[in-house]
C-alpha cells in the first residue's frame, strides 16, 4: 500500500492533506476535530495585526445543481487575540505531536514578525506560512497581496522572517499577478523553504437584481472579495505548473485551490505539488471528506504502482509546453458510438452553430453523422455530449511527420524567408 506520510520542506505529517488557513482552522477545537477525522496538518487562520470583520462576508456562485461552484469572501485574518490562538496551538501540539501545525502570519514591521515567530516556536509549531496573498482589506494596509504582487517586498519580508525562524517557512502566493513565477522566485531568493498557492482571486460573485447591490451585501454596499472553491482549480493548476516548470525554481510546492476530491488532489500532485491544502470543500462538506481523499489517493498511487506522492509529483507538469512546441500535424477526429448515442443531437447543434459544421443530420436515424473530412478535431461535440464515452476523439494517421510552428509555411518568418529567395 502506498505511503502517504509526508515530509514537506521538513514539515512532517501523517498524510499530505492539510487544512488551508481559513475558517476551518479558526480554533484549536476545530483543528483537533480535523486531526481526529484524519487530516495530516493544519495551517492556522492567519495571525496578525488587529482587524475587525464585516457581516455578511461570504458569497457563492451556484451552477445548476452545485450550490457552491465558486466561493467568495471578504473576511480578514483572525479576529481572535494572539494570546488565545497561541495557547490553542500549544494545546493542539501537545495532544497531536505528530500532526503538522503551521502558523500563518501577516504583520507590518520586522519586529512584529520576529515577535510572533518566537511566540509560535515556543509553543512548538512545525512551520510558518507567510500570507502574502489576501486580496482584500489587508492589502489596502500594505500587507497580504500587496506584498505578493511586489517581488522586491516579497523577498525582503521573507528574508526578515528567515533571520528569525528556525522552523520551515512557506510563502503563500497570490494569484492576482501577471506572472506568478516572479513572486515564487522572489520568495526563493528571500530564503523561503517552500511556496504554497493559490490564495484567493479578486472577484465580485454576483449582484442582487432586486436590490441592485453586489454580494456579499454589507448594509447596501459591498467590496471585491477573494474567489476560491471548485471554480478556481484550473487557474491554480496552471500556476502550480508554471512554478514547478520554471528552471530556476527549486523549492517544494503546496497546492491549493478548489481541491474537493482525491482526483483533484492527484492532479495537483501531477502538476508539481507535494502537499495539498483545502478550505472551501471543508466549509461546504466538513472534515470527514478527508477519509475519501486519503483512500482515493492511496488507491490511485497503488494503481500506478508508485510508493509515494513524490514519485508522481510533476509528471504532468513536464508535459505542459509552449504552444509552439505542439505538433501541428497531429490529428484527431470525433467518432460517435452508435450503441451509446441517445439521439439528443446536442453535438449537431454545437458543431453546426458553435464550431465547424462537421456533423450532419442522419436522414435514417437520430444518430448524427461525423463528416470526417471536415472535422477539425476541436473536441466540442465530445464535451457537450451528455453520454460518457459516446463521442471519442480518435487519432487519424496523416502519414505526415511532425510539424511545429517554427517550420510552418504560415509563420510570417518563413513567409519572409520564402519571399526573399
Ligand atoms: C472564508 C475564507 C477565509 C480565508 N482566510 C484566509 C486566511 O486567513 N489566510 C490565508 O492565507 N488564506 C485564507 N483563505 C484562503 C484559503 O486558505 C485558500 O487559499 C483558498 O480558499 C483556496 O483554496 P480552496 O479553493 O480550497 O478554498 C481564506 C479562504 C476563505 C474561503
Ligand atoms: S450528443 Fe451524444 S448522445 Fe446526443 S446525439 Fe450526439 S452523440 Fe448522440
Ligand atoms: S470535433 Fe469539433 S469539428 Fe469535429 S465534429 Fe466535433 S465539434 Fe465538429
Amino acid at each position: 500500500m502506498a505511503d502517504l506520510t509526508t515530509n514537506f520542506a521538513g514539515i512532517k505529517s501523517p498524510n499530505p492533506f492539510w487544512l488551508a488557513s481559513g475558517p476551518p482552522t479558526n480554533t484549536g477545537y476545530q483543528v483537533m476535530n480535523a486531526f481526529r477525522a484524519g487530516w495530516g496538518g493544519a495551517v492556522w487562520k492567519t495571525l496578525g495585526v488587529p482587524i475587525a470583520n464585516v457581516s455578511s462576508r461570504y458569497g457563492a456562485v451556484s451552477y445548476k445543481n452545485n450550490r457552491i461552484m465558486g466561493f467568495n469572501n471578504i473576511e480578514l485574518i483572525t479576529d481572535r487575540s494572539l494570546e488565545v490562538n497561541i495557547r490553542e496551538m500549544k494545546e493542539v501540539k501537545e495532544k497531536f505531536p505528530n500532526h503538522a501545525v503551521i502558523a500563518s502570519l501577516m504583520f507590518e514591521t520586522k519586529e512584529e514578525w520576529h515577535d510572533c515567530i518566537k511566540k509560535c516556536e515556543d509553543v512548538g509549531v512545525d512551520g510558518f506560512e507567510l500570507n502574502f496573498g489576501c486580496p482584500h482589506g489587508m492589502c489596502e494596509r500594505g500587507m497580504g497581496s500587496a506584498v505578493g504582487q511586489n517581488p522586491d517586498v516579497c523577498e525582503k519580508i521573507t528574508s526578515w522572517v528567515m533571520e528569525k525562524a528556525t522552523k520551515p517557512v512557506i510563502v503563500k502566493l497570490t494569484p492576482n499577478i501577471t506572472d506568478i513565477t516572479k513572486a515564487a522566485l522572489a520568495a526563493q531568493r528571500g530564503g523561503a523553504n517552500a511556496v504554497s498557492l493559490i490564495n484567493t482571486i479578486n472577484s465580485v460573485t454576483g449582484i442582487d437584481l432586486d436590490r441592485m447591490e453586489p454580494r456579499p451585501i454589507v448594509d447596501g454596499l459591498s467590496t471585491h472579495g477573494g474567489y476560491c472553491g471548485p471554480a478556481v482549480k484550473p487557474i491554480a493548476l496552471n500556476m502550480v505548473s508554471e512554478i514547478s516548470n520554471h528552471p530556476d525554481f527549486k523549492l517544494p510546492i503546496s497546492g491549493i485551490g478548489g481541491i474537493e476530491t482525491w482526483q483533484d488532489a492527484a492532479e495537483f500532485i501531477l502538476m508539481g505539488a507535494t502537499s495539498l491544502q483545502i478550505c472551501t470543500a471543508v466549509m461546504h462538506y466538513g472534515f470527514k471528506i478527508v477519509i475519501e481523499l486519503k483512500e482515493g489517493l492511496s488507491n490511485y498511487l497503488d494503481s500506478k504502482e508508485v510508493k509515494s506522492i513524490t514519485e508522481l509529483s510533476g509528471k504532468a507538469a513536464r508535459k505542459v509546453k509552449k504552444w509552439e512546441q505542439l505538433d501541428l500535424n497531429y490529428k484527431v477526429i470525433a467518432k460517435i458510438n452508435s450503441d451509446k448515442c441517445i439521439g439528443c443531437q446536442l453535438c449537431y447543434i454545437a458543431c453546426e452553430d458553435g464550431a465547424h459544421q462537421s456533423i450532419a443530420i442522419n436522414p435514417d436515424s437520430r444518430i448524427p453523422i461525423i463528416l470526417k473530412d471536415k472535422c477539425v478535431g476541436c473536441n466540442l461535440c465530445s464535451l457537450v455530449c451528455p453520454v460518457e464515452e459516446c463521442i471519442t476523439m480518435t487519432k487519424i494517421e496523416t502519414g505526415k511527420g511532425k510539424l511545429f510552428w517554427a517550420d510552418h509555411p504560415a509563420n510570417p518568418i518563413n513567409q519572409k524567408a520564402t519571399a526573399s529567395r
